[in-house]
């Protein structure tokens, strides 16, 4: 079975926030679109709605948060989802360093680790991070490598205080065989905190020995003399929208059809195994663009 929404995209996977809790407070987090998360979505909810997207034909569960490593009970759920769905994390890999190989171990597949800067300085104005932090991240980021976490890519959101980092990140990803991504500020809060994002890709496009599209969201990937950088750009994009495959999951257990509203959730709560799959074509029926430049279009 496949969940196809009504604009005729496919739903081929759960983008799953397990906790609004974080232990950085980055100064452009858009928290993942929640208004006021509360509780804490049960592992047993998530579990059953993993499986029953599987059973709808998803292909893959990204883990987000907040951040997702401040759940103990993480590798517990990891090792509970079905195996057919690729699993993977997005962390801001503070604790990563123990818990890499306990995750590899309970069936994670890959991960995604926050790294806006290496210099510790600019790390912390941009994270909050405390001392020392930085280096924790740096080594979480090797032990997912010894895990054999595969592919590790670093986030890097391109913003005025860290642009001129964009050569060193991909020098250090570079230099272990990791992918980089490039990440446009979404500035829900039009603080104009986003740095020239056009003209790094400019530079890119100049040196790159080779440019790919890819098809979800229309990511451009740019190799270059052996590093892998990969640049997503959300905001104002049609095509963000018109490629988007994913079903979001709130922390506090809500179905979230689009990242950018909050008007259209769909209430996990006290549901049972057996009805997780309605739940999933509810919500999937309730998704529309947000940016849409369909003129011939006239249902929304
Ligand atoms: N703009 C772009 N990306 C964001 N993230 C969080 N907030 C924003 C934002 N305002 C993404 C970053 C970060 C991940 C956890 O969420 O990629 O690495
Ligand atoms: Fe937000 Fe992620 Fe930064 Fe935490 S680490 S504040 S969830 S962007």
């Amino acid at each position: 079975m496949t969940l196809v929404d009504p604009y005729g995209r496919r739903i081929t996977g759960l983008r799953m926030a397990l906790t609004p809790r974080c232990n950085l407070r980055c100064i452009y987090c858009h928290h993942e679109g929640e208004v006021s998360p509360g509780r804490e979505i049960s592992a047993e909810i998530a579990v059953n709605l993993a499986r029953a997207g599987a059973e709808e034909g998803m292909r893959a569960i990204k883990l987000t948060g907040g951040e997702p490593l401040l759940r103990s009970d993480l590798e517990g759920i990891v090792s509970a989802l079905p195996d057919r769905l690729e699993i993977s994390l997005t962390t801001n890999g503070i604790l990563l360093e123990d818990r890499a190989h306990s995750l590899a171990r309970a069936g994670l597949d890959r991960v995604n680790v926050s790294l806006d800067s290496l210099d510790p300085r600019i790390y912390r104005k941009i994270t909050g991070a405390r001392d020392g932090d930085l280096d924790c991240v740096i080594s979480g980021i090797e032990a997912a490598i010894d895990a054999d976490l595969d592919p590790i890519k670093v986030n890097m959101v391109v913003l005025r205080e860290n642009e001129g980092e964009v050569p060193r990140l991909i020098e250090f990803t570079r230099e272990r065989g990791l992918i980089l991504q490039l990440i446009e500020l979404l500035d829900l809060n039009g603080n104009g905190l986003g740095g020239d994002l056009e003209a790094i890709e400019k530079d890119l496009n100049f040196r790159a020995d080779r440019v790919v599209t890819r098809e979800m969201h229309r990511r451009k990937k740019y190799f270059l003399d052996g590093a892998e950088v990969e640049v997503v750009r959300p905001m104002d994009n049609t095509e963000f929208c018109a490629h988007c495959h994913r079903l979001r999951v709130t922390s506090d257990g809500k179905l979230k059809p689009c990242l950018l509203r909050s008007d259209n959730l769909v209430d996990l709560e006290g549901a049972g195994p057996a009805e997780m799959g309605d739940l999933l074509r509810e919500a999937t029926s309730r998704r529309a663009p947000f940016f849409c430049d369909d003129k011939a279009c006239h249902r929304c």
